[in-house]
């Protein structure tokens, strides 16, 4: 059985993420997808809410499992026996730190390979950051989120509730 990781923040899962996942499932058997700690980022949701949001968007997908932790994505990997990362990159922006990424985890775990999926056009831009931004300023995210995402953020960010 093929086996693939997709890491990410995932804070919020994006339209752009549910594209790479579900496109990853076409050439692996099993895609497990992780909500990781990205040190850089002040997440709004914590990781089991964000996981909690991924099971809801990947419900009908069977060959997808929904993991979280907080550790070396290279470390999990070997212990899973995973050899394969899937990621999306959407412009020359993400390049670097992605490089960067692939580079350090293969130095780390010399099994394992990145594979880089371009996102598709109407999701060039689109960023987890940016559903947040417009989102904080009421405008409408109905078209960048999942449908089981949209009402979790509108009552997270309209109702105050507590940033992570
Ligand atoms: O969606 P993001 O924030 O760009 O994803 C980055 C993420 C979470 C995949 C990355 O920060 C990560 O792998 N974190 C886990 C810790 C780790 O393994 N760090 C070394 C990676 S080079």
């Amino acid at each position: 059985m093929t086996m693939a990781i997709c890491p990410g923040s995932f804070d919020p899962v994006t339209l752009g993420h549910m594209d790479i996942i579900q496109r990853a499932t076409k050439l692996f058997d099993h895609v497990i997808v992780a909500v990781m700690v990205n040190p850089a980022k002040k997440t709004m949701f914590s990781v089991e809410e964000r996981m909690e949001l991924l099971k809801k968007c990947v419900a009908d997908m069977p060959n997808v499992e929904v993991v979280g932790f907080r550790g070396l994505l290279a470390e999990y990997a070997r212990e899973r026996g995973i050899t394969a990362i899937v990621k999306g990159l959407r412009a020359v922006s993400d390049f670097e730190y992605e490089f960067q990424m692939a580079l350090t985890n293969k130095k780390l775990n010399h099994e394992l390979e990145t594979v880089f999926l371009t996102t598709q056009a109407q999701n060039m831009y689109l960023s987890s950051s940016i559903v947040k931004d417009i989102a904080s300023f009421g405008g409408d995210i109905s078209g960048f989120v999942p449908e089981p995402v949209l009402e979790d953020i509108r009552k997270r960010l309209y109702t105050g509730g507590t940033e992570k």
